[in-house]
């Protein structure tokens, strides 16, 4: 266990429903009590292989047999892979292993199953976290989704009860939106309310434009929103899209893969076959930016600012066409608040990782519907 009343340097690995690549940072953190919680010593990432992400899609999509020996294949692979990252972060920041209390490893989500069966479902993140404390030497937390999905919970988003510890807002509510593969927001109360923080998966975020954009240009994304800048938003086609009944579900919710895929997008398309795949791709990026915008609709009037993170906020067309949508407040990454957009959510699993070993809760059953506040992840000591 760790010393409540000193300093502890983390590391936190993400790979997201992009399937883009693994992020990570190394943070330090002060005791529990001081100001600035959190540091950034480093950044560090590495792009997906190729066969990996193909096999980690065809897993996520249940294509292919003998899924169990693929999946732990694939998850050797990618504790690989994390290894890479937090020897890369350990280089640039000159730092040893012996150094860091734990890696909090998230791993690679390809089931996500909440609700199943009377409320007791499942959600798998690949990863081998016994291989990969043995590559890097250092303790592993993973595993961080299970327990709250064990109490009743979405096992998502875990990420706002961090967003809060970095993003409180001066006045007013805060709302931080983050735009990976799928979007989630987190709505943080008034500074001194009694409110709850709130957070939930609004939809779609990178991971259908993405999709669209591979297939028609052979370019994993859309860079800055370019090719859908050149085209027209289909307003029929856009009316389809935001007919999608999760859009319309009360929280606690959350998606994934399961639900917004290429068949899914292939069924909307369905009386479109004359679209041009440009105004195709124009019109998913509004869906995501109107999905996102409709998802926080009620608590717009109450905030000043929108904080953008993931790889999303790099979208220079998709924070316009937030904006356009929410005249009312600005519309920002959070690099503004000194953190930038690619290091947030790997941020947060070094923050869950230090929760988890201080034996403090890391979820918030406000946000994803658990019984109680739980202690979040299994422990792989070196
Ligand atoms: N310059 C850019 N222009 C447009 N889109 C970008 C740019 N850079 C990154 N992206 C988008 O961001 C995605 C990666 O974002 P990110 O890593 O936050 O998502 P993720 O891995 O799904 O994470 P998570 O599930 O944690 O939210 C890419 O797949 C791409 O769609
Ligand atoms: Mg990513």
């Amino acid at each position: 266990m760790l010393q409540s009343h000193s300093t502890h340097y983390f590391i936190g690995l993400m790979s997201g429903t992009s399937l883009d690549g693994v992020d990570g940072v190394l943070a330090r953190f002060g005791a529990p009590s001081e100001p600035p919680a959190i540091q950034i010593l480093a950044h560090a990432s590495c792009a997906m292989p190729t066969a990996l992400r193909a096999e980690l899609l065809a897993l996520n999509s249940r294509h292919g047999s003998d899924e169990l020996h693929r999946a732990a294949l694939a998850g050797n692979a990618l504790s690989q892979l994390y290894a890479q990252v937090v020897e890369q972060l350990l280089t640039s920041s000159d730092m040893t292993p012996r150094q860091i209390a734990a890696i909090g490893a998230h791993g690679q989500t390809v089931r996500h199953q909440p609700g199943l069966h009377d409320g007791c479902g499942y959600t798998l993140q690949l990863l081998n976290p016994s291989l990969l404390a043995e590559r890097a030497g250092i303790t592993v937390v993973a595993d961080l989704r299970s327990r709250d999905v064990a109490a009743g919970g979405q096992g998502a988003p875990l990420v706002p009860a961090f967003h809060q510890q970095v993003f409180a807002p001066p006045s007013g509510v805060g709302l931080v939106l983050n735009i990976g593969g799928i979007a989630n927001v987190s709505v943080l109360p008034p500074p001194g309310s009694a409110e709850q923080v709130t957070g939930w998966d609004c939809g779609p975020g990178n991971a259908l434009m993405d999709a669209w954009c591979q297939r028609h240009t052979g370019q994993p994304y859309d860079a800055n929103g370019a090719w859908a800048a050149s085209g027209q938003v289909l307003p029929a086609l856009l009316a389809q899209l935001l007919r999608e009944p999760y859009l319309r579900q009360p929280p606690p919710k959350s998606t994934g893969r399961d639900l917004f895929h290429m068949d899914w997008l292939e069924q909307q398309l369905q009386g479109f076959a004359d679209a041009a795949p440009v105004d195709v791709q124009a019109t998913l990026t509004a869906f995501t930016a109107q999905a996102c915008a409709d998802s926080m609709r009620h608590h717009i009037s109450r905030a000043q600012e929108l904080l953008v993170c993931g790889g999303g906020a790099l979208n220079g067309h998709l924070m316009a066409q937030l904006q356009q949508r929410l005249p009312q407040i600005r519309v920002t990454s959070t690099d503004s608040r000194g953190l930038p957009p690619l290091q947030v959510e790997a941020a947060a699993f070094a923050w869950l990782a230090r929760q988890c070993l201080l034996g403090q809760a890391g979820n918030l059953p406000a946000v994803t519907g658990a019984a109680g506040p739980r202690i979040l992840g299994a422990i792989y000591p070196v």
